[in-house]
């Protein structure tokens, strides 16, 4: 089965077609990201527009180079949220115009459900880059660390469609206390958290170890909190007794800490041997290789998606479309278009 995804949540305007969830085929992804870097955050109207400019020719540009017609396309899916409203209409007209011309069924997709997904997608090994094994190594029951520009959630997943919440962020997500925290070391304005991460890496010297509280990391749940410990940041730049990387070094262990530590905390209580980590700060080369080693050590294994399924694309929408949607309810909504859009997994 062959799925055509959109993604338009927030900056990025994505298609892709996946073949049974798992094989890519095609996938495009434009951004607007450069004119938010000049306003030093989204303008969300600049951000729809932008989509509303990108998403014909990104739709064109995939089925272009998957080479196939639509008459080879069997469901279209679509993220609904969560994400800017006016960005996501984008992407949901779009999808809902395609659906109808080619008579076909639409899938909507949760955003968050979507990212797990990324660790679903087959890739053989290729320019050095290891392979990514995807659905044949994910083993249920698992626990799935999604941590992105506006989330960090810790969810519990004991199949497809079976999903509980176990925890998350009380305030800022940990891409957010990533990228003000970038801005307050003059890094970026905008998405400076990788900027931020190559700082730290640069650091041979943590003369600022201790410095910055570990927030919720001793108490009994699953919740985080880094509003905190930006302003904890905040403050120890004012007092300038610190070089810039030894302060990025210390905040990227403070939220290293109690990333970790809960995680695996999680995976232990759930009697999980996986964790799977997923949305964009799931790049974070750091955060990957601390969480792989520690958990490896209490024998959790840790699935990581490969660098460019991290960040929003639409081949991990393709991906939750169809391991989400039962494919007899499928062929009905096919043989019968006006049943419409099903819930959104
Ligand atoms: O998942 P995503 O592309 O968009 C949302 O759904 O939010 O995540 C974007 C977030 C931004 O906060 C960005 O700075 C962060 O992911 N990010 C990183 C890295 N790469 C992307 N944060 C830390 N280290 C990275 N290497
Ligand atoms: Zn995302």
């Amino acid at each position: 089965m062959n799925i055509l995804a959109i993604e338009s949540s927030c900056d990025e305007t994505a298609c892709a077609i996946v073949q049974n969830g798992v094989l890519e085929i095609a996938s495009i992804v434009a951004s607007s990201k450069e004119l938010h870097e000049a306003t030093g955050g989204i303008v969300p109207e600049i951000a729809a527009r932008k989509q509303i400019e990108f998403i014909i020719p990104v739709i064109e540009q995939t089925l272009l180079k998957s080479s196939l017609s639509s008459d080879q396309i069997d469901a279209v899916a679509v993220t609904v949220g969560p994400g800017l409203i006016g960005s996501l209409l984008v992407g949901v007209e779009a999808a809902k115009a395609l659906a109808f011309a080619w008579n076909k069924p639409l899938i909507p997709v949760n955003h968050l459900v979507g990212h797990i997904y990324a660790n679903f997608i087959k890739r053989d090994s290729k320019d050095n880059i290891p392979a990514q094994p995807g659905v044949d190594a994910i083993k249920f029951p698992v626990v799935v660390l999604i941590i992105s520009g506006g989330h960090t959630d810790l969810v519990l997943m004991r199949g497809h469609g079976e999903l509980t919440y176990i925890g998350g962020t009380l305030d800022d997500a940990a891409g957010e206390a990533y990228d003000k925290t970038a801005r307050l070391l003059g890094l970026a304005q905008y998405l400076g958290g990788a900027q931020l991460s190559k700082l730290a890496a640069t650091c041979t010297n943590n003369l600022a170890k201790g410095t910055l509280p570990r927030p919720m990391l001793d108490q009994n749940n699953f919740d985080f909190s880094f509003s905190g410990l930006k302003t904890a940041v905040k403050n120890l730049i004012a007092t300038q007794t610190y070089p810039a990387d030894a302060v990025a070094l210390e905040f990227e262990n403070a939220v290293g800490d109690v990333i970790v530590s809960k995680t695996i905390k999680a995976a232990q209580k759930f009697g999980c041997t996986q964790i799977l980590m997923g949305g964009g700060v799931s790049a974070n080369k750091y955060l990957r290789d601390r969480l792989t080693k520690e958990a490896a050590a209490k024998d959790i294994k840790v699935f990581v998606p490969a660098l460019d399924l991290c960040t929003d694309n639409a081949i991990y929408i393709a991906s939750a479309a169809f391991f989400n949607n039962n494919p007899k309810e499928l062929s009905e909504i096919n043989a019968n278009p006006s049943l419409g859009v099903m819930d959104p997994v």
